[in-house]
């Protein structure tokens, strides 16, 4: 599908609820957890999306591994025709467990993420959570043998701008992708956190690294890529709040309450879920889908003192 600005819509983000097993200290709680869509909603609106052209879809949360269901929805959307990617976004603690499980019924691409290799600050930074248990989570990722494991750390100014090295050497240990990304502001965040400039930050890896800049991936994703001279893994630099990559942006979002939004940030939103219950038929949801791609802002702004609710919209 095409937005009135030629950019090509093809991927579908989901945020499947909007609670989590983590606290962490720049993300919001929500007051009021919402987790309206059934696997049975998740399938509707992929299936409507995929007759009109997306491939991709990724499911987020809060914490999306929390959904017992989690399974169940992704063995529906490998089902559906013109789905050619299944991807997920989890900080990884409950897939010691679930990882074998997950890509027994087709899941393939896996975004874990991490922000400090320090067990301390990973404890601070979460409010409680455990280092060791994320590594186990990793590790059986690993194992389950998922065509893609990658990591996100968000960079934080005065938290983690000093483990640069330390994620680099992860990444080529591992021969996985760790992506940097820029801090993006939250209502509970500290404000200063989102300064940090991720180009000199970049630039310093590198040339400590000898990083090779690597092509665009297929669908053009938003990260900057390098690969090692001397090993597997690679690292990915994502700049969405200095240079955001609007332009190329080619996704849409379900929200945890079954709204679609057509952007992170600002843009408008409509509501799917109500037409769902309502018995709209296929057609009645693509052309709501249609609305919320035209409502894609050609160019988002954010601000640092904007309040951002990731968990619901999705992160
Ligand atoms: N800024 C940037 N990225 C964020 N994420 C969550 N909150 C923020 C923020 N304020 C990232 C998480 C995770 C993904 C779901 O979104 O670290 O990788």
């Amino acid at each position: 599908m095409i937005d009135p600005v030629g950019r090509e819509v093809t991927y579908l983000r989901f945020s499947l609820t909007d609670r989590c097993n983590l606290k962490c200290r720049y993300c919001t709680l929500p007051s009021d957890p919402k987790e309206a869509l059934t696997a049975q909603d998740v399938e509707t609106i992929l299936s409507a999306a995929a007759g009109i052209g997306f491939k991709k879809v990724r499911f987020t949360g809060g914490e999306p591994t929390l959904r017992k269901d989690l399974p169940e929805i992704i063995e529906r959307c490998v089902a559906i025709p013109g789905i050619e990617e299944i991807c997920l976004t989890t900080n990884g603690l409950l897939l010691d467990k679930l990882a074998a499980p997950l890509r027994k019924v087709g899941l393939t691409h896996l975004n874990l993420s991490c922000d400090t290799l320090d067990a301390d600050r990973f404890s601070d930074i979460t409010a409680g959570g455990s280092l060791a248990r994320w590594r186990r989570g990793f590790e059986a990722c690993l194992a389950a043998g998922f065509p893609s494991v990658k990591v996100n750390a968000v960079l934080m100014g005065g938290f983690n701008e000093d483990e640069g090295p330390a994620f680099a050497e992860f990444a080529r240990d591992y021969g996985v992708e760790v992506r940097f990304i820029e801090y993006m502001p939250t209502e509970s965040a500290r404000k200063d956190w989102w300064r940090v400039p991720v180009d000199e930050f970049e630039r310093d890896l590198v040339k400590a690294f000898e990083l090779q800049s690597r092509k665009a991936s297929r669908h053009g994703g938003p990260a900057r890529i390098y690969s090692f001279p001397d090993g597997d893994g690679r690292l990915g630099f994502i700049q969405a709040m200095s240079n955001p990559f609007c332009e190329r942006c080619n996704r849409l979002r379900v929200t945890s309450d079954g709204k679609i939004r057509s952007c992170l940030l600002t843009g408008g939103e409509v509501d799917l879920l109500t037409s769902i219950r309502a018995g709209a038929t296929t057609e009645q949801l693509q052309t709501l889908i249609r609305m919320a791609a035209a409502q894609k802002p050609v160019v988002y702004e954010l601000h640092a003192e904007q309040d951002l609710d990731m968990r619901s919209v999705g992160g």
